[in-house]
């Protein structure tokens, strides 16, 4: 099997798998326990968390685990609303953010809060102007994606960073989870005040993940309950995931130094390819993330190609993977002025460092013959 969904989620690392079953095995104590088996589950996150906030230039205090993703990004975004909300009411996001920020916005607004959604241009990125244009009095917190999950186009999250930096009072999070390992992101630099990673994109185990929060910042606690992780995110930690995470960034940092040209290699043949099939239009940028190329194939679904390609042993998606059994054109496509047509014959191909330049010629070739296959079939049906 070719496994070409990496931003769906990652085959978790060999290692990880190890670290995760020997934490479970001989850790499964509880962090919070007054024993002193408790308290080597606790020892265990504690090194966990060092290890994390040194590989991403933090503070230790200033991580905050998670569930995943989602949780983080709720966390972020609800916690900052219901904290702050005597400062002001708006929210400014994007147009082309996870379902995990778009829904708790929507929630948001039902509560009285007040959300601008900026649009994108043709390639998927924000303008820095629209950004300044959008603040009032009343902002509170800027959210915006790192690396878009469906096309790979990246946020220009340094000028964002330094405009926000003249805004004291508002606060800027950054969904980092598609971009963590990928495109490197100075927290410090580029004043970022939250940051949410999580672990199964970078090859770690699903149902784990962090929040960045700088020590400046409060958030009101969103899941409440025994206090764990400095009252602000409150359940049993899941040592075994959080010490697998540690393990799964530190190796896919390492990758990344490792195998970083080769993935944009990859990146650049299949772009080279693609755009040689008259058939086809590529809507992920050139200078998007390495590792997510979106196209259409014209005059046949999504959905098709990606079965017909799993028939050849090659595992693709539509859009990301919580919207693409709703069989409704992707929103990320239709913000950057894609016709609806267009945008449900999207097929995204996602990668890691695990991938080859040898499957990258496969998935061509497979590509090739499934498109005649079906063109065959069309043209009969005519
Ligand atoms: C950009 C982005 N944000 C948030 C999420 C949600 O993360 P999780 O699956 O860990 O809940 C995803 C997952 O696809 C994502 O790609």
């Amino acid at each position: 099997m070719i496994y070409f969904d990496n931003s769906a989620t990652t085959k978790p690392y060999e290692e990880v798998l190890d670290t995760y079953l020997k934490v479970n095995r001989d850790f499964y104590g509880n962090a919070s326990s007054l024993h002193n088996f408790g308290g080597r589950a606790e020892g265990l996150i504690s090194k966990a968390r060092e290890q994390i906030a040194n590989l991403i230039g933090v503070k230790t205090s200033e991580i905050i685990f998670t569930s995943g993703g989602t949780e983080g990004n709720n966390l972020a975004i609800k916690g900052v609303a219901l904290k702050y909300r005597g400062r002001g009411n708006h929210i400014i996001t994007t147009s082309i953010e996870h379902p995990s920020v778009l829904e708790p916005c929507r929630q948001l607004e039902q509560m009285g809060f007040d959300v601008t959604y900026l649009p994108v241009n043709s390639e998927g990125i924000v303008s820095v102007d629209d950004v300044e244009a959008a603040l009032t009095e009343n902002t509170i917190l800027v959210s915006t994606i790192h690396v878009n999950n469906e096309i790979g186009s990246i946020q220009p999250i340094n000028e964002i960073g330094q405009l926000l930096s003249r805004y004291s009072k508002v606060i800027y999070h950054i969904d980092h989870i598609q971009g963590a390992g990928k495109i490197p992101l100075d927290l410090y630099g580029n004043s970022v005040d939250l940051c949410t990673f999580s672990a199964h994109k970078f090859h770690g185990l699903k149902g784990s993940g962090f929040l960045y929060k700088n020590q400046g910042v409060r958030l009101d606690p969103q899941v409440t309950g025994g206090n764990q992780e400095q009252k602000i995110r409150s359940g049993t930690e899941n040592t075994g995931g959080i010490v697998a995470m540690a393990k799964a960034l530190r190796m896919e940092l390492l990758a990344q130094k490792e195998k970083g040209n080769t993935l944009q290699q990859i990146s650049e043949f299949l772009f080279y390819e693609l755009m040689k099939l008259p058939q086809i239009i590529i809507h992920s940028p050139r200078n998007g993330a390495p590792h997510i190329v979106n196209f259409s194939v014209i005059g046949h679904k999504g959905e098709v190609i990606v079965h017909a390609l799993e028939e050849e042993g090659i595992i693709v998606s539509t859009t990301s993977a919580c919207s693409s059994k709703e069989n409704t054109p992707s929103s990320t496509l239709l913000a950057l002025g894609v016709n609806e047509d267009i945008a449900k014959s999207a097929v995204r191909v996602s990668l890691s460092y695990e991938n080859t330049m040898d499957e990258a010629q496969q998935f061509m070739k497979a590509l090739h013959e499934v498109l005649e296959r079906l063109n065959k079939v069309m043209r009969r049906k005519k």
